[in-house]
């Protein structure tokens, strides 16, 4: 089972004086249960190519495949779809709506037509999967702080049951601690409910800390696709695309240059505390 984009091309504007390239030729497969890191700088086509993937945007060209079926083929329920492809909005928390928090997570699950039971079970297990305090569930979600008001829109995806999140700068406009705390939720949906994740960022600290896979994109088109560890030996050109290896790459690779024999692959601060710990036991 598996998300797949085959020679995915996309043009805004097709056919007017306006048109550009949104995408050019992209190809992947995700399979069940990876964590995928997107990055790029902006306007590279990241939130394009996402919204491609729950159908929200259609091919100008090429197909995507969900479990090998093309999501546009007659008959195909884009609706199913979306339930089983979730996806948080950048900002996602200019869409809460609702006057509180629990009935703005069981607006999804509403819209699929759950039974009324089956909705609140839902919600309620979604907002316990972000660790939304239940004193909050009453409040109106514009009471809340960014990080929370986060983890409110977060669950309204969850409460959909998806098999697949793509999220859209999660951590954009929050604090170091709300950061960690939005991600470190994304990584326990992944490794406990084995969820596949695609988390569109622009840290590539974030992204060497939890993604198994890095794609990443310049102008439209996918110019690396890897383990992060081997994407980022391509520094000098990351760089020359406007994007940057971890810092504590560029330590390690100082600390070499100047003859201290550290390891090799070195791209978060744990991986570069150990190695430096070994050196000195040695
Ligand atoms: N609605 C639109 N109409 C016309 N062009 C658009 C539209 N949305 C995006 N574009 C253009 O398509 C290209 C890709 O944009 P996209 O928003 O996918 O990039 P991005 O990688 O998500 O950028 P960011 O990091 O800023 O969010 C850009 O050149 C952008 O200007
Ligand atoms: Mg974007």
């Amino acid at each position: 089972m598996s998300i797949k984009a085959e020679h995915l091309t996309y043009k805004y504007g097709d056919g007017t004086a306006f048109e550009q390239y949104a995408l050019k030729d992209v190809n992947f497969e995700i399979p069940d249960g990876q964590f995928v890191g997107l990055i790029g700088h902006t306007g590279s086509g990241k939130s394009t190519l996402i919204q491609h993937l729950n159908g929200l945007i259609k091919p100008t060209s090429g197909r995507i495949l969900y479990n090998g079926t093309d999501i546009h083929s007659e008959g195909y329920s884009l609706k199913k779809l979306r339930s089983k492809v979730g996806l948080v909005f950048q900002y996602p928390e200019h869409q809460l709506f609702e006057i509180d928090v629990f009935s703005d997570v069981c607006f999804g699950p509403k819209n699929l037509g759950f039974s009324d039971e089956e909705i609140k079970k839902r919600a309620e297990e979604a907002l316990r999967l972000v660790k939304l305090d239940e004193k909050f569930w009453k409040q109106s979600p514009f009471e809340l702080s960014g990080g929370q008001k986060r983890r409110v829109a977060i669950a309204g995806v969850l409460a959909m049951g998806p098999e697949v999140l793509i999220l859209d700068e999660p951590t954009a406009g929050l604090d170091p601690r709300g950061r960690d705390e939005i991600l470190d939720q994304i990584r326990e949906l992944h490794d406990k409910k084995g969820m596949t994740i695609i988390l569109v960022s622009h840290s590539m600290e974030d992204i060497a800390r939890y993604a198994d896979r890095l794609m990443v994109m310049n102008h439209g088109e996918k110019v690396f696709d890897g383990a992060p560890k081997d994407v980022f030996e391509h520094y000098k050109e990351l760089e020359a695309i406007g994007l940057a290896a971890p810092q504590v790459t560029y330590i390690t690779h100082a600390l070499k240059e100047h003859g201290v024999p550290i390891g090799d692959h070195i791209t978060t601060v744990e991986e570069a505390r150990d190695a430096i710990l070994k050196l000195l036991n040695q």
